[in-house]
């Protein structure tokens, strides 16, 4: 478990590193843009792929029932879930339930309302399928998001919403939603008959102060509106192996998500994911505990280093995820050019927030899971493009 290591990730396929040319118009940026972590993987992991790659044959397989076990019992101690095997369906990667989700609980032309700003695949996984996206924005106060519930509402009653896609916690603001919060919306989505898609994605990545809930654990009546998408993928930087899995308690909606999910083949996962989620969620629980701390550091770091050498520039602390949100507006930079920018004047690859929905407008996205001489690197590059502009 070494954090500091730096791995060459070039040429081996990464979509972070190799990508980033193409992606940033320039050889020599450092990639911290794509929420995947530059550090190696868990050592149970890689033991339990090198002992399958040379000791068994890559046939076809079936999701064995420690798979299972080791998902529930991960569910039950740090997410206060309990999880059956029934409760549990595999599936390709959260993206992949998120098209499930809305074939299985709308139909074309259908409404489906989600945060803006937000993860951008959400708005094209719902355009994609034919339904129609509308999008409430996120207020800021006391400088993090927070959801409006009026337009919520609002939206759920006149565009006939049957659907709601929630980043839990949020990606790119970094919030965990309090369970106030959460019952708020799951009550709205009672009444409107609306269901919530809670992607978990990043809840095992939440620093101290906060504790992320799954709202599907607050109520009883609440397993009938809400299915809950989550994945070791993220927690573990493993998202190649692409395999996740959707958490669902209510027997109606889990008959809707598997009749898609067969009619599709999205049942079916990987023999290296199955393996690999296992090696994570069963044996991999040190790892974890020391990546957040290093996560933890990593972000005191990056609010220290722009409190101190960019004190004007507003950013939002992030309570979860290891992505940095910051307001880039005062380089007075159109948004279409922000990515350039960082890239052809600070060599430093970052997602713009633009991207996420209009109001993400003159926000970047910093990943700083990296090791600290790489972060402080990107950091100085960003304080470059801020100094150059500022002259
Ligand atoms: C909120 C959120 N959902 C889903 C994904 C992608 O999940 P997957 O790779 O399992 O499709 C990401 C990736 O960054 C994400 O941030």
């Amino acid at each position: 478990m070494d954090f500091e290591k730096i791995v060459d990730r070039k040429q081996t396929s990464s979509v972070k590193w190799d990508r980033a040319e193409k992606i940033f118009g320039s050889p020599d940026v450092l990639p911290m843009w794509v929420a995947d972590m530059d550090f190696d993987n868990a050592r149970p992991i890689k033991d339990a792929l090198r002992k399958m790659i040379d000791e068994e044959v890559l046939g076809y397989t079936f999701p064995p029932d420690s798979l299972f076990t080791s998902i529930s019992n991960w569910q039950k101690t740090k997410h206060n879930m309990p999880t059956e095997r029934e409760n549990i369906l595999l599936s390709p990667g959260v993206l992949s339930s998120i098209a499930v989700a809305v074939q299985a609980f709308t139909e074309p032309g259908e409404s489906v309302l989600i945060h803006e700003p937000v993860y951008p695949p959400f708005f094209s996984m719902v355009n994609k399928n034919e339904r129609r996206v509308f999008r409430t924005s996120l207020d800021i106060e006391d400088g993090q998001y927070t959801m409006d519930f009026d337009d919520i509402e609002r939206q759920f009653k006149d565009e006939n919403i049957r659907l709601f896609v929630l980043s839990n916690p949020h990606n790119p603001g970094g919030r965990v939603w309090s369970e106030d919060e959460l019952v708020q919306l799951v009550e709205l989505c009672k009444k409107y008959k609306v269901i919530l898609i809670s992607d978990e994605i990043h809840s095992d990545l939440v620093y101290s102060e906060k504790t992320c809930v799954s709202p599907v654990t607050l109520d009883d009546s609440y397993k009938d509106w809400v299915v809950t998408l989550h994945s070791a993928t993220k927690t573990f930087n493993i998202a190649g192996v692409k395999t996740s899995f959707i958490l669902v308690f209510n027997e109606v909606l889990k008959a809707k998500l598997v009749k898609v999910q067969e009619e599709t083949e999205l049942d079916i996962v990987n023999t290296f994911g199955m393996r690999a989620t296992e090696a994570a969620l069963s044996e991999s629980n040190e790892w974890h505990e020391a990546l957040l701390e290093k996560l933890e550091a990593n972000r005191s770091i990056v609010t220290d280093f722009f409190d101190k050498e960019l004190p004007e520039v507003s950013y939002m602390v992030p309570e979860a995820t290891y992505l940095f949100w910051f307001d880039a507006s005062r380089l007075g930079v159109d948004d279409d050019k922000l990515r350039e920018t960082f890239a052809q004047t600070g060599k430093i690859g970052l997602n713009d927030g633009i991207s996420y929905g209009p109001s993400g407008k003159s926000y970047m996205r910093l990943n700083f899971a990296v090791p600290k001489s790489l972060l402080m690197d990107g950091l100085k590059r960003i304080k470059t493009v801020f100094d150059h502009y500022s002259n």
